[in-house]
């Protein structure tokens, strides 16, 4: 367990704004920021950031949080690397990483850099000859070779291993380095056997992880060194230890490897790749803090397209300007450059086209463009698509392009945008209203008598009240302690959340909503982070506590009903007599 202390220092020496706007743009509005949200796809923010109470709410999608469910959320990460992850951001020293730990990991760093080396002596050595013509095959001048510190690993089960423990390396040592396995007999060996290597160095320039690939077809044509404690893939990009470097500040983001080191030799310094399978919103961030601009440069194949789909989508919140790189004929950069050069692949990386521009081209192969059915259909798609994603200039800009194109009239294309644009408006204005009416109608409903489901509604509405109030102000407990036990809650979320401050409170500990973030399930957190965002501006007198128990009680022998129900059962329920009760509203001012 980390202690408590442990997470408030880290809490208060994060800022919550400054983490999130890392991943998202956020604009300051009032007290509070807003923007995009990073869990949903979305064009109008409703993502907002709560510095006062350290958390976050999409009133779009409902994720919600503190500091470290935000990391936890976006990266894919459990509670203690959350927290790990947050430690380093704010320099500092990681929790139980004891010593022992910590000498770990140094170890393991330099074995890998023994690792490398050897590696890269034994492509030297007589018996690297293959390795040698496969990477001249490839078309890798030495300079290269040595750049990017390309190896072999020999064809043996045990030679690497026998190294690096002459070296004076441990077996727990080896272990953790991913280059050795143990076998079910118990006997050490070698991970990486008769393959090429490719060492990935972290952006500080450590050695912390191999892609071994196989000289010929066999498959698998890689293997990869698998997560260690140095080695996350997730939040690694190969080679931006030398991209970092360069004057330039448009990446050019590829998929593989020999992508990465062909366009290297090929003098463009700023090609990367991400490591792991699919693009992580901590790849994007990370990229965001070097580029200004990054170019997708995906294998042209299905595959590829796909990944660069998704790619957009992530770095759609980000900072960074993203162009989409069409390869014309070729599966990849590296068969790009190979085949037509350098000077090539310069004049596709100035005609990048936007990502408008790349779904444009998209939308062109769905549709037989020599039909008119066919141009009108893509007309319509892209008409879409600009009265959705585009700026008024680039509107005008295509709406310029398609007149010529297709010989309609500029001021038809403009109207039709707009009218589309209009729809959509209205249509998100609806959307607004109704989770205005979800979300907000919460807090100021009042308690009709004699109905024992509208009671139960409004039951639930006092319990968040309350959670919310003793969040806000703690103090607050002494007069709710005794007056209502976790059972009354019926939102499973709040009765977790309420048992948990008891405890706190029984242990002299706070319960602020990041010292509770570890023990609370990630709904709990989400529903805390909802009804602090509706609460926001709300200062909790002993008046209100009171109301708020006086309403429990008086639903308690009503509400036994609508606790048998499953939470969306329930929610649906609330959400009916929120209608009617809306319904009524109406007609009594009418
Ligand atoms: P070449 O095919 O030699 O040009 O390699 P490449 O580096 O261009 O790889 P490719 O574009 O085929 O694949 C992209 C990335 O996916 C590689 O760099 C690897 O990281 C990964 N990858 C490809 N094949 C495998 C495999 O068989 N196993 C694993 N684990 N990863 C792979
Ligand atoms: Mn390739």
């Amino acid at each position: 367990m980390i202690p408590q202390t442990y997470i408030q220092e880290l809490i208060a020496r994060t800022n919550i704004e400054e983490l999130i706007g890392s991943y998202t743009q956020l604009k300051r509005a009032g007290r509070t920021y807003k923007g995009l949200c990073p869990f949903h796809s979305e064009r109008t923010p409703s993502f907002v950031v709560y510095p006062d109470n350290q958390s976050f709410y999409c009133f779009g999608c409902g994720a919600g949080g503190d500091a470290i469910t935000f990391v936890k959320k976006i990266n894919n990460l459990d509670y203690v690397e959350s927290v790990k992850f947050l430690a380093s951001r704010a320099g500092m020293k990681l929790p139980e990483e004891d010593d022992a730990q910590g000498r770990l990991r140094s170890r393991v760093n330099a074995l890998n850099r023994d690792a490398a080396r050897f590696y890269f002596e034994r492509m030297n050595s007589e018996k690297g000859v293959q390795a040698r013509k496969y990477w001249r095959g490839r078309g890798l001048s030495d300079a290269t070779i040595r750049r990017f510190g390309l190896g072999y690993a020999p064809d043996s089960f045990r030679e690497t291993f026998v190294h690096l423990k002459s070296k004076g390396y441990t077996e727990e040592e080896l272990l953790a380095s991913g280059i050795v396995k143990k076998s079910e007999k118990g006997n050490l060996y070698d991970v990486f056997r008769n393959r090429v290597m490719i060492p990935i160095f972290d952006v500080r320039g450590n050695v912390i992880a191999f892609g071994g690939r196989n000289l010929g077809d066999e498959k698998p044509k890689y293997i990869n060194s698998p997560e260690t404690l140095v080695y996350k893939k997730s939040h690694t990009i190969f080679a931006l230890n030398l991209a970092k470097k360069s004057a330039s500040k448009r990446y050019i983001l590829c998929e593989g490897y020999l992508d990465v080191i062909s366009l290297h030799q090929a003098g463009f310094d700023t090609a990367v790749a991400a490591c792991g399978t699919a693009l992580t919103a901590e790849q994007v961030r990370m990229l965001s803090d070097y580029a200004e601009e990054v170019v997708l440069c995906y294998d042209s194949d299905e595959a590829g397209q796909k990944a660069t789909s998704r790619a957009m989508e992530l770095f759609e919140s980000s900072t960074v300007k993203v162009t989409v790189l069409t390869l014309p004929n070729e599966k990849d950069p590296d068969e790009f450059i190979k085949r037509r050069g350098a000077a090539a692949f310069e004049q596709l990386l100035e005609g990048a086209g936007n990502t408008l521009e790349y779904k444009m081209a998209k939308f062109r192969e769905k549709y037989d463009l020599r039909q008119p059915d066919g141009q009108v259909n893509y007309l319509k798609d892209c008409i879409e698509l600009l009265a959705l994603a585009a700026t008024p200039t680039e509107q005008d800009v295509y709406a310029g392009r398609l007149s010529k194109e297709f010989g309609v009239e500029k001021r038809n294309i403009l109207a039709q945008l707009e009218n589309v644009s209009r729809i959509n408006g209205r249509r998100r204005q609806r959307q607004i209203q109704r989770d205005l009416l979800k979300e907000g109608a919460a807090a100021s409903i009042r308690l009709p008598v004699g109905i024992s489901g509208e009671q139960a509604l409004g039951v639930a509405m006092a319990q968040q009240q309350l959670v919310a109030a003793l969040l806000k102000q703690p103090e607050l407990l002494a007069q709710v302690k005794g007056k209502v036990a976790p059972d009354d809650f019926l939102q499973p979320e709040l009765k977790e959340a309420f048992a948990l401050i008891l405890q706190r409170e029984q242990d002299e500990l706070p319960f602020d909503l990041p010292t509770l973030s570890g023990e609370l399930s990630e709904a709990s957190m989400a529903q805390l982070s909802k009804i602090l965002a509706q609460n926001y501006e709300m200062t909790f007198a002993q008046e209100d506590i009171q109301l708020y128990l006086d309403r429990i009680q008086a639903g308690q022998t009503t509400s036994k009903a609508a606790a048998e129900m499953q939470p969306d059962q329930l929610a649906e329920y609330f959400e009916r007599i929120k209608k009617r009760k809306q319904t009524i509203e109406l007609s009594e001012q009418e």
